[in-house]
C-alpha cells in the first residue's frame, strides 16, 4: 500500500494527494529525471514543537546535484523553504516527518534537451515517517553483487531519481536473500554506501567511514555525525578506503542517514559484527543523534528550524 499525504506542494501550490499527477511523456517520469532531498523533521516532546533538520545544508546539496544536472531550480533558498514549512503544517504532522523536495525536468526534446529547452518544476513530498524498529535492533547486512554508481557514470553525489535504480536492485537482491540492507562496493571494490544510507564502522576505538570520493552521497547525516563524535564523544574520525574483509572483523557497524538514522549492523554476509548486536559506541552515537535533531543540545540548535513557532502550544492551551 503506498503511502499518502494529506496535500503535496505542487509547483507553487498545495493541492490534494489526488491532484498531485503529472504526465507520462515528462522526463521525470520516463527517465527518473529530477534531484531531490530527503529531510526528516524531528518532534520535541518537552518543546511541543517540530523541528527541520539542517534544512538548508539539504537545500545547498540540493542545488549542488542540480547544477551538475545543468537544472536551475526556478524558486528561492526562501521560497523552498517557506513551502516546506507551509506543507508540513497544513498536513497537520507532530509526530516524525520526511519530506522531499524534488526539482523536475518536464517534457523534453527526447533526451538531447538544453536546460533553457524544457521546464524545470518542483514539487515537495512530507510523510509521517517514525523510527523504525531496524534502529533500535539493528539489521542484517551483506555486500551487494551490484556496484555503487560511479562518478564518471551516473555520479552518487547527486541525489538524482534515476540513481536509486543502482539502489533498488542492490536491496531487492539483499532481501531475496535473506538480507536487509547491503552495502555496495564501488568500482575499486571498495565499501561505497548503503542504497539510502551511509556506512560507518569501529575499529579499535575508532570511527571509521569512506571518503566523498568512494562514490557516495555527500551525507548530511554522516556529516554531522563526524562532527559530533569529534567534539561531543572525543572519538578519533577517519575517512579512509574500506576493504571489503574488514566488514567481517570490525567491533560495530552502522548506516546512517536521513532516512535510516542510525542504524547499527549486527551481521554482514553472516559474519557477526562484535557479538551481533548493535554495539555500545554505535547507541552513544544514537542517542546524541536523537538529542541533537530533538533539540536537546542547545550547542546545535543552530541546525533547527521551527515549524509551528507556538503555534502548538497555543492551541494546546486553548
Ligand atoms: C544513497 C544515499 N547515501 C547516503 C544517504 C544519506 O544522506 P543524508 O544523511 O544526507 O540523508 C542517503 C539518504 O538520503 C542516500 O540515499
Amino acid at each position: 500500500m503506498a503511502k499518502s499525504a494529506p496535500f503535496v506542494w505542487l509547483d507553487g501550490k498545495l493541492v490534494s494527494w489526488e491532484q498531485a499527477t503529472m504526465h507520462v511523456a515528462t522526463e521525470c517520469v520516463l527517465r527518473g529525471e529530477n534531484v531531490f532531498e530527503g529531510i526528516r523533521a524531528y518532534w520535541s516532546e518537552a518543546e511541543q514543537e517540530l523541528f527541520l533538520f539542517r534544512h538548508a545544508d539539504h537545500i545547498a546539496r540540493l542545488r549542488q546535484g542540480a547544477k551538475i544536472m545543468r537544472m536551475t531550480i526556478p524558486y528561492s533558498d526562501t521560497e523552498i523553504e517557506a513551502a516546506s514549512l507551509e506543507l508540513i503544517r497544513a498536513c497537520g504532522y507532530s509526530g516524525q516527518v520526511h519530506y522531499r523536495p524534488v526539482a523536475y525536468f518536464d517534457m523534453g526534446n527526447l533526451t538531447d534537451y538544453l536546460p533553457s529547452e524544457i521546464r524545470t518544476g518542483m514539487f515537495i513530498l512530507a510523510f509521517s515517517m517514525p523510527t523504525t524498529k531496524a534502529v533500535h535492533e539493528g539489521v542484517a547486512s551483506c555486500v551487494s553483487t551490484w556496484r555503487r554508481n560511479s562518478d564518471l557514470a551516473s555520479p552518487s553525489r547527486i541525489k538524482a531519481g534515476s540513481n536509486y535504480h543502482n539502489s533498488r536492485l542492490a536491496y531487492i537482491d539483499a532481501r531475496l536473500n535473506g538480507f536487509q540492507i547491503p552495502i555496495l562496493l564501488n568500482e575499486a571494490g571498495k565499501v561505497a554506501e548503503g542504497p539510502g544510507a551511509c556506512f560507518m564502522m569501529v575499529r579499535h576505538g575508532k570511527l571509521i567511514t569512506p571518503p566523498v570520493t568512494a562514490d557516495i552521497l555527500e551525507s548530511i547525516t554522516r556529516e554531522t555525525l563526524i562532527e559530533l563524535a569529534r567534539a561531543e564523544l572525543g572519538l578519533e574520525v577517519i575517512e579512509r578506503d574500506i576493504d571489503r574483509t574488514e566488514l567481517y572483523i570490525c567491533d560495530e557497524a552502522f548506516f546512517c542517514g536521513s532516512g535510516h538514522e542510525v542504524t547499527p549492523i549486527n551481521s554482514v554476509d553472516r559474519y557477526e559484527v562484535g557479538d551481533g548486536k548493535p554495539g555500545p559506541l554505535t547507541r552513544r552515537i544514537q542517542k546524541l543523534y536523537f538529542d541533537v535533531v530533538s533539540g536537546a543540545v542547545p550547542q546545535y540548535r543552530h541546525w533547527l528550524r521551527p515549524v509551528l513557532g507556538g503555534a502548538a502550544r497555543a492551541s494546546a492551551a486553548e
